[in-house]
Formats: C-alpha cells, sequence, structure tokens
C-alpha cells in the first residue's frame, strides 16, 4: 500500500485526453498556474541529470496568432485529405478534432512550446532518443499536471513543419534548441473525460522475446 489513493490517480493517467474542442477559449489562464504545473513538470527524470528543458509560454496574441498560422500552413492540406480518407470512427473523430483545433488555434489563450537543448536530429538513435527523452516526460507530466487543475491542451507536431520560422518568431535559436511540441493551453469545458479505447495491453506485451505474449 501507498499514500496515493488509486481511484484518483488511475482516473488521472486514465482520462488525460488530447483536448481541443472543449478548450473553453474565453476563460483566462493565470500565469500562476502555469508555473505550478511547470514545477511539478521538471520533477521528470533527463539523461545524466542534464535538465536541459525549456519552456516558451506565449500568451500574446499576435503571436498566439501567427503560430497558429504557421500551423495551418505546416498541416491544415494535411489534415484535410487524411480527414477524407476510410478509417474507423475513433481515427476519424481525431481528425475532424484536429482540423477545427486549426481554426481556433490563434484563439487558445496559452500555447506552450516544450523545448529542449541542443539539436535532436541525429545518426544515433541512442542521442536521438536522449534529446527527446530529456523533455518529453517533463511535458507529459504538465499536461497532467494541467487535467488536474481543469485544464487540458492537446500535445501537437504539425507547427514542426514550420519550426525554423516559429523559432525565428520567438528568438529561439533554431541550431542550438529543439522544438518538440506546441500545447494549446486552456480550462476544459466540463471535467468528465473518459478512458478512450486501446488495444488490449496483453497483445502488444511481449514477455522475455519479441512476439511472445502470454495470456488473455
Ligand atoms: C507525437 C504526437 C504528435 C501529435 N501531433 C498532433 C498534432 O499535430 N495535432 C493534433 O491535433 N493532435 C496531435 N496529436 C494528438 C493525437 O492525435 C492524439 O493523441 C490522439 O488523437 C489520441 O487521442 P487521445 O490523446 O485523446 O487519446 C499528437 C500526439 C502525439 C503523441
Amino acid at each position: 500500500m501507498t499514500e496515493f489513493d488509486l481511484s484518483q490517480t488511475d482516473l488521472l493517467l486514465s482520462t488525460t485526453r488530447s483536448v481541443r474542442k472543449r478548450l473553453d477559449l474565453e476563460r483566462e489562464v493565470p500565469e500562476s498556474v502555469i508555473v505550478d504545473c511547470l514545477k511539478l513538470a521538471v520533477q521528470a527524470p533527463t539523461p545524466s541529470n542534464s535538465q536541459t528543458w525549456r519552456w516558451i509560454v506565449v500568451t500574446d496574441p499576435e503571436k498566439r496568432r501567427e503560430l497558429a498560422r504557421l500551423y495551418d500552413e505546416g498541416g491544415k492540406g494535411y489534415l484535410q485529405s487524411a480527414a477524407g480518407q476510410e478509417m474507423d470512427p475513433q481515427t476519424k473523430r481525431v481528425y475532424e478534432s484536429a482540423l477545427y483545433l486549426t481554426d481556433v488555434l490563434g484563439k487558445v489563450p496559452v500555447h506552450v512550446i516544450p523545448c529542449v537543448m541542443g539539436r535532436a536530429e541525429s545518426s544515433m538513435n541512442v542521442l536521438s532518443a536522449s534529446t527527446y527523452g530529456a523533455i518529453i516526460p517533463a511535458a507529459w507530466s504538465f499536461m497532467l499536471a494541467l487535467r488536474s487543475r481543469g485544464l487540458g491542451a492537446a500535445w501537437t507536431t504539425i507547427h514542426l513543419f514550420k519550426e525554423r520560422e516559429a523559432a525565428e518568431l520567438l528568438g529561439i535559436p533554431y541550431d542550438e534548441v529543439t522544438q518538440v511540441a506546441l500545447l494549446p493551453v486552456a480550462y476544459t469545458v466540463g471535467t468528465d473525460f473518459k478512458p478512450a479505447a486501446r488495444p488490449p495491453v496483453e497483445d502488444i506485451t511481449y514477455w522475455d522475446s519479441w512476439g511472445s505474449t502470454r495470456g488473455l
């Protein structure tokens, strides 16, 4: 036994969804909430304790509009053509929701761009994995902390098609810093999110050797 209330921690872990349509575009997000969530986020591990996280919190309306424009330019065509394809209903809903986000992104009150010092591109997987691994666990903790306070976000990467332009806009030294996502952050309309359908873990977990599943 631990001091955790598993009903609460499991609920948090199983219902932290990508929120797009239920982002409250009108409600102001206090700076202190973002800072509180970032303080929790940086408890995440980093390779060799490097602690090379950097966070750009964008509240300036013009910069958010410009990021939304870059996002739109980078990915709307792709999302539109993907949304038109035959696919399962869950994925279809994801694409429709992702398209909706392209329309409102500039109005989402806060954009958070998790960054890491160094460029992630490398021919050696160990190096790329270490660079991305230095920020992604922290960024996910940030999303969990948001959810536990009645806020939400969606993990997005589409603006990275225009990473250099976003770097120029925000004064990020492109050659020295990797942006890994753009998290549109807002209070959520209601907080009753549900676990998503996922493949059975038993089918995708191999014990001791690749392909060796256990029990169903
Ligand atoms: C690496 C990564 C990149 C993603 N990029 C985008 C994106 O650019 N735009 C978007 O709307 N959602 C993006 N998503 C969100 C996924 O589409 C989302 O996780 C998926 O729809 C499942 O929904 P759920 O998180 O609510 O279960 C991304 C998620 C991950 C992990």
